[in-house]
């Protein structure tokens, strides 16, 4: 048996715990880039830095956020006075987590289509992420529907390496976050979603189970089954959750230590609601506890606010937190309208 199994599972279980999510703050440089271009920004080193000290450092963070998954230049950095942001999430009682791909590329001979890479040289990653204090990790893996795709080929190379990966991360000592992301992209009907994330899960999982992969020891992160964004009909937030649901446990087995979901584009009040109904329906009947992992439905608000200013960062963080509290609140079943007003009470 893996000599960190018992670990493993203690890591799982808090990362999944009541009342809290996961924070996705692992955005590549590249990406965090156009995000801060986005508002304004010229993005640097230093501009990423402080953003990310803005959100760690926010007041009563840990308290809705379990763990937060940092980039390979964040997991380095640290306050400007000079305390690392792993002792900040330490104080705030946040595990720290890593992404370790190393980004989705263009999938040979499939137009359209990309497979994700990042497993040369792992093994030796992981185990410094682990002795930094790194205790779970992040794999992305990109389905894109179109015309004709996802191909067999594009499911099959992504759910290889993601099971690669995760089988890696448990030998070292790291909680994998298996993440096959169906993109919301696309005209296509919440049926072809369905039947897009049903096909990938199924194969995801024969390939976690064919690398030996222990299924209580890893979480996972999908997408909801959801409209396409230019979909004429948009789909009900209770036809999501239902469907959502019905996908998982078709297709997701019993003994996985949690679901968190990604956001994926939709807005911040969407992605709250979708989850908040999802556990006031299934909660009961669903085998796993089933929270957030969002990045762009926790931060957007509080990024827009910044602006790269100090004096904003203060009502930033509010933002945030408040986020933070809604999905925490949708967790367990328990985000109301009433809560989205107490933000604007603050931000009036
Ligand atoms: P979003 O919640 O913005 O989709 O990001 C989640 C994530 O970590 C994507 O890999």
């Amino acid at each position: 048996m893996n000599a960190y199994a018992q670990e493993l599972r203690a890591t799982a279980k808090a990362m999944v715990a009541p009342s809290q999510g996961v924070l996705a703050m692992d955005e590549s440089n590249g990406t965090c880039n156009k995000r801060l271009n986005k508002i304004g920004i010229e993005p640097s080193e230093a501009m990423r830095r402080a953003y990310r000290e803005l959100i760690l450092t926010t007041p009563g963070l840990g308290d809705y956020i379990s763990g937060a998954i940092l980039y390979d230049e964040t997991i380095r950095q640290s306050k400007e006075d000079g305390t690392s942001f792993l002792a900040v999430m330490k104080e705030q009682n946040i595990i720290p987590g890593i992404k370790v791909d190393t980004g989705a590329k263009d999938l040979a001979g499939h137009p359209g289509e990309k497979v994700t890479e990042g497993l040369d040289g792992l093994r030796d990653r992981i185990t410094e992420y682990y002795q930094m204090g790194a205790r779970f990790a992040k794999w992305r893996a990109v389905i894109t529907i179109g015309e004709g795709i996802p191909s067999d080929a594009c499911i099959e190379a992504n759910a290889h390496a993601l099971a690669r990966y995760a089988a890696l991360c448990q030998e070292g000592g790291l909680v994998p976050i298996v993440e096959p992301e169906v993109l919301i992209n696309g005209d296509h009907t919440i049926e072809r979603c369905f039947d897009v994330t049903s096909r990938t899960l199924r194969t995801v999982f024969n390939h976690l189970s064919t690398q030996g992969v222990a299924f209580d020891q890893m979480i996972l992160k999908p997408s909801m089954v959801i409209s396409g964004l230019d979909c004429p009909q948009q789909a009900s937030v209770e036809q999501v959750a239902d469907m959502t649901v019905k996908c998982l446990m078709d297709n997701v087995p019993a003994s996985v230590a949690g679901i968190a979901f990604l956001s994926g584009g939709q807005s911040n009040e969407k992605a709250s609601a979708h989850l908040n109904t999802m556990n006031i329906k299934y909660a009961e009947q669903a085998p796993w506890p089933i929270t957030f992992s969002y990045a762009r439905a926790i931060q957007g608000p509080a990024l827009e606010h910044w602006k790269g200013q100090s004096s904003n960062v203060s009502t930033a963080q509010k933002l945030l937190h408040h986020r933070a509290k809604c999905n925490a609140a949708a967790h367990d079943g328990k985000y109301t309208p009433d809560l989205e007003k107490e933000m604007a009470a603050v931000t009036a």
